[in-house]
């Protein structure tokens, strides 16, 4: 493993242990979580990895494979928001908040390693966070529940990172189950597993990293938060979950505030309505599936304006070659792309690739990469 030559080479000796956090990506329900809504992401087999190992002291090393030149090294006693800036804040901030949680987090070395190509959207942040916190609780004897975890790894991103995102990534890092979606219900936090087996169905998922990079700290994920809480003010609503209909959302007079407004109560009824046909599947679950995530892209790309063109052409191709439906996942503004596609490699992923890449070449842009994805577990140990 990567992350455990990386820890001989920067620490000496052999790790305690190894963790993974998987990226995830996202079914339906798109800016909802923030909104209290729906979410249905799914863990991949892709993530993040920590070779770590208990120090004396209190202090606290990182380094990773992905930034080589950096050995980042802090107090656990004196850290705070603000004082740790770049990469190091997602780990450091997982310390902190642990901290802040009434835990004792040992003093500790850590190799990270990434499987997760950066600024995909496939939430590689929330991974480091989440591979951060298995290890120092596991190095620690810490016993912290799944469900606390995902609130202070959140806590780390958005307080000590001051990145406001909502809960769906790190909910997907830690509580996703192999060959299963999530089920969050932002509001309450009722966490269930919907079983998700595209193979089963002769389907399969493709993600397209568009390679146009996506950054949630450049403000425009900032904007939409804000736009969404004015939406519900003006709607008189404690926030936009509680729209039932999108005609309720034409009472606003605003239309970039309705556009918004719109987009999130019809991807939370996306949501249930791709869990109801999973749970009662039938001859043509998947085919419905696919439309609703290309209903999903339209709303994403129209209402509210988080798409971007390299996302646009790749569903466009994905589609012309025989996708079944296919959506931009995540933030927005860069990332990727999820398609939904026949498994039979000369009726699905072939094509579909083939099309996308000619499609971007034609354009000049870089080469879009293909991940295939399957649903996968939770953050987990690794080794032994
Ligand atoms: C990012 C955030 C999530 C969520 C999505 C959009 O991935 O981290 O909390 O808001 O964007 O659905």
């Amino acid at each position: 493993m990567k992350a455990v030559s990386l820890f001989r080479s920067r620490f000496g000796g052999e790790p305690d242990g190894v963790w993974l956090a998987p990226g995830r990506a996202n079914l339906m329900g798109e800016h909802t979580d923030y909104n209290d809504g729906f979410v249905l992401p799914f863990a991949l087999g892709q993530g993040v990895t920590a070779a770590a190992a208990r120090r004396p002291g209190r202090r606290l090393a990182v380094c990773s494979r992905q930034e080589p030149s950096d050995l980042a090294e802090f107090d656990l006693d004196g850290l705070a928001p603000g004082r740790v800036t770049g990469w190091a804040a997602y780990p450091a901030g997982v310390a902190w908040a642990l901290a802040a949680a009434g835990h004792r987090v040992p003093g500790a070395c850590i190799a990270i390693d990434s499987g997760l190509p950066a600024g995909a959207g496939l939430s590689s942040s929330a991974a480091l966070e989440c591979a951060t916190a298995l290890a120092l609780t596991s190095l620690g004897g810490l016993d912290v529940p799944r469900a606390d975890l995902v609130t202070i790894t959140r806590r780390a991103e958005n307080e000590f990172a001051g990145v406001p995102t909502g809960i769906m990534d790190q909910s997907a890092s830690l509580l996703c189950r192999a060959g299963h979606a999530l089920l969050l219900d932002c509001r309450s936090l009722e966490a269930s597993q919907v079983p998700f087996d595209p193979a089963a169905a002769d389907a399969g998922l493709l993600l397209i990293n568009t390679r146009a990079r996506h950054e949630l700290t450049d403000g425009e994920y900032g904007r939409r938060r804000a736009e969404c809480e004015e939406a519900a003010r003006r709607l008189g609503i404690p926030s936009l979950r509680d729209l039932t209909n999108a005609a309720e959302a034409d009472s606003l007079t605003d239309p970039v505030l309705r556009r918004r407004a719109r987009h999130v109560v019809t991807d939370n009824q996306r949501v249930l309505e791709v869990v109801a046909l999973l749970r009662d599947p039938s001859g043509d679950t998947y085919g419905e599936i696919g439309r609703l995530l290309t209903q999903a892209h339209a709303s994403l790309r129209d209402d509210f304006e988080v798409s971007w063109p390299e996302a646009d052409v790749a569903v466009e191709a994905a589609l012309a070659a025989g996708a079944a439906g296919a959506r931009m996942i995540g933030g927005g503004f860069g990332g990727s792309v999820l398609a939904l596609v026949p498994a039979a490699a000369d009726q699905g992923r072939g094509p579909v690739r083939d099309a996308v890449t000619g499609a971007f070449a034609r354009r000049g842009w870089t080469a879009p990469e293909f991940l295939e994805a399957v649903p996968a577990d939770s953050a987990r140990q690794v080794d032994g």
